[in-house]
């Protein structure tokens, strides 16, 4: 059968915003409020409900969620914090924001996820935490994370940036770890254009989360809203050196309407890694393990080229797959790899191999709603005539 490309770019994660998230910015921009305020609480509520967890804390990136999670916890010189080289950036940035080192494990070549099988090996008398990072939106192996947590006295913050609305063992991301940390980012499965939250259920935390998030002054957000109001008041303490990261009512309207949308979201992101396995069975190509306990959220769709069956490289897929006007992307370029991390934290090449072999053969496949059915089983043609035509 011949193939032909698509006739238009597909680029790779398009957000999906209607009339509905229209409508609800302009009321938002006319409401007379237009950073953190009513919306912002009421998605805070509504994303932990989601999530099983009883506090929200909106922050303007899942960047910021984590940073005043670790700050919530004291995180700082001299502690570390146990994490995985195959995450993006922030993740160990926020860690030396804090003035804490990170310290890489290496990941589960089935899931990308950190492995729990190493990671008691890495625990020193100056490890406070852990970061499972839940990659591509599969959750961690939480029972064996959870358990070596306990037996240590560590806390458990999860980068849930790929994991809104995943679950474990039937449980909810959001009941797992003390606190998890979702990213709302353009491309992410719900989108406020920037956005993060950490929620939680130990309301302590929450509070210290929700001051440290705005500038670390006491009840910031209710003082603040009432700031320039008749029911105003001048004073205000500072409690704590914290940051100002807050989400604004702008980025919540958004969030309230993708919230509403979020299962029909979630079936579409599932029906499209339906599709792709099933185009991709024959293929010398690996699909996504799902693992038993994860209830997956399809973030992304991690496919692995066997490229010991295939004569050209992952860079060269990816640029053929460009000429067929299919978009895609790598995650991630694990963290030891890059100079800052090599020079600073005297990291090398071949460190991690697993993280470093999953690199060389993972293409991330398009999986936004917003593309529709017909494209994405273009994607799936296109990949399939492009790893058919490389084979060996
Ligand atoms: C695993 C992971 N953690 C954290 C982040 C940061 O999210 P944000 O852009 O909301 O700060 C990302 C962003 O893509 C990510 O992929």
């Amino acid at each position: 059968m011949s193939f032909t490309p698509a006739s238009a770019f597909i680029p790779f994660s398009p957000p999906q915003i209607g009339p509905e998230e229209e409508h609800e910015l302009l009321e938002a921009l006319r409401s007379g409020w237009i950073t953190t305020g009513p919306r912002v609480r009421a998605f805070e509520a509504a994303t932990a409900a989601v999530a099983g967890a009883t506090h929200g804390v909106a922050t303007f990136s899942c960047t910021d969620a984590m940073l005043v999670a670790l700050a919530a916890f004291g995180v700082g010189p001299g502690d570390e914090v146990i994490t995985t080289p195959y995450t993006f950036i922030s993740t160990a940035q926020v860690i030396l924001h804090r003035g804490a080192r990170p310290v890489f494990v290496d990941v589960d070549p089935r899931t990308f996820n950190i492995d729990p099988a190493r990671i008691e090996a890495a625990i020193t008398p100056r490890t406070r935490g852990i970061m499972p990072v839940h990659f591509a939106g599969q959750v961690c192996d939480m029972d064996a994370i959870l358990a070596i947590a306990r037996r240590h006295g560590l806390f458990v913050i999860e980068d849930a940036a790929h994991a809104f609305g995943a679950t474990h063992n039937g449980h909810p991301v959001g009941t797992l770890g003390d606190v998890a940390c979702f990213s709302f980012y353009a491309t992410k499965n719900i989108t406020t254009a920037e956005g993060g939250m950490a929620v939680t259920s130990d309301a302590d935390l929450a509070q210290r989360m929700r001051v440290l998030s705005m500038y670390g002054i006491s009840d910031a957000r209710e003082i603040w809203q009432k700031r320039y109001t008749r029911a105003g008041n001048i004073h205000y303490d500072v409690q704590e050196l914290g940051y100002k990261c807050n989400m604004t009512d702008l980025c919540a309207a958004l969030g309230l309407v993708q919230l509403r949308r979020m299962d029909a979201i979630a079936a579409a992101r599932r029906s499209y890694a339906a599709i792709y396995d099933e185009a991709f069975a024959d293929l010398p190509v690996t699909t996504p393990h799902v693992a038993p306990y994860a209830g997956h959220a399809w973030h992304l769709y991690p496919l692995r080229l066997d490229l010991d069956r295939i004569s050209l490289s992952r860079d060269e897929v990816i640029l053929r797959l460009k000429e067929c006007n299919v978009g895609t992307s790598v995650m991630f370029t694990p963290l030891h790899l890059f100079s800052y991390f090599q020079r600073e934290m005297g990291f090398n090449e071949g460190d991690f191999p697993v993280a470093e072999d999953l690199f060389s053969r993972v293409v991330c496949l398009p999986m936004s709603p917003a593309l529709g059915e017909e494209r994405i089983r273009k994607v799936a043609e296109t990949v399939a005539h492009v790893v058919t035509e490389g084979a060996r």
